[in-house]
């Protein structure tokens, strides 16, 4: 739980097999306001496509996971039917479920590649190209210390002039009491998702398995502040948190 500047990025072979299968449920017990973050961001893209006038946006979506009902590269195709979304995961069972779910209801609206934002070689010819939206949800608090600031930069020179860059990103408080809080509050949440036959009558045996599910992901966790410094960093004209709440915030970053 604390910052750590050699953080060597997440557990990329933790998204296989259960992860993938059951991903709808282990979301539902996580991560709180899901649904509302998602539609927060369909709806600014919708608005700076107004103010733009940009009739078919192009949208990178960074670890874009199963494609499932409430994933982000799903409610942008549902959302925004002119759009077209290029989902990007180092998981490979990630993007088959995407593929198999996506191609099959929306097309070639959908195209998934395999890429790890922690290699150098992430922008494959396939995907390097500019777009009017680079975004990720839950998924870039798995950088390593190193890629944080190069990769921010990438993402900045891939999209045009007036797109965005709009990122839900994992973090906590630099005040361990705060922070403590946090992670506590998420826990709870869980506990309370879950059906009271389903709930174990021991919160601590509960909680003391999150974190080892936690450990195993290995969330490079930092504060929101460092998160906007390292997106400003980048040398995005304009950057903001427009939705925070506990263990998450949604950035916003226009170029
Ligand atoms: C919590 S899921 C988020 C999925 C999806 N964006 C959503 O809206 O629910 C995190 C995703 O990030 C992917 N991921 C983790 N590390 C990655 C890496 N180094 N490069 C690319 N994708 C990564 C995982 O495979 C997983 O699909």
């Amino acid at each position: 739980m604390v910052d750590n500047e050699t953080h060597p990025g997440g557990n990329k072979d933790y998204w296989q097999d259960d992860t993938v299968k059951k991903y709808e449920y282990q979301q539902a017990l996580t991560s709180e306001k899901k649904a509302e973050r998602l539609s927060l961001i369909v709806r600014m893209i919708q608005h700076f496509c107004n103010m733009n006038s940009i009739s078919s946006p192009s949208i990178l979506d960074i670890g874009c996971g199963p494609g499932s009902a409430t994933t982000l590269s799903k409610y942008l195709l549902e959302g925004i039917p002119e759009c077209s979304v290029i989902g990007i995961d180092s998981s490979e069972q990630m993007l088959e479920a995407a593929a198999s779910r996506l191609c099959a209801e929306y097309g070639d609206r959908f195209s998934g590649y395999k890429a790890n934002f922690n290699n150098l070689d992430f922008w494959k010819p396939e995907i390097d190209r500019e777009y009017n939206f680079i975004v990720s949800f839950a998924s870039m608090h798995y950088l390593s210390d190193k890629r944080i600031k190069p990769f921010l930069k990438e993402i900045y020179e891939h999209i045009v002039d007036n797109g965005a860059f709009i990122a839900a990103i994992g973090n906590h408080s630099d005040g361990r009491r705060i922070a403590e809080m946090e992670h506590l509050f998420r826990i709870e949440f869980g506990y309370n998702q879950l059906e009271e036959s389903r709930r174990p009558p021991d919160f601590q045996a509960f909680k003391a398995r999150h974190e080892e599910t936690d450990k195993k992901a290995d969330i490079n966790w930092h504060s929101p502040e460092k998160w906007l410094q390292s997106i400003r960093g980048a040398g995005f004209e304009e950057v903001d948190i427009v939705f925070h709440l506990l263990l998450s915030s949604v950035f916003l970053a226009l170029k």
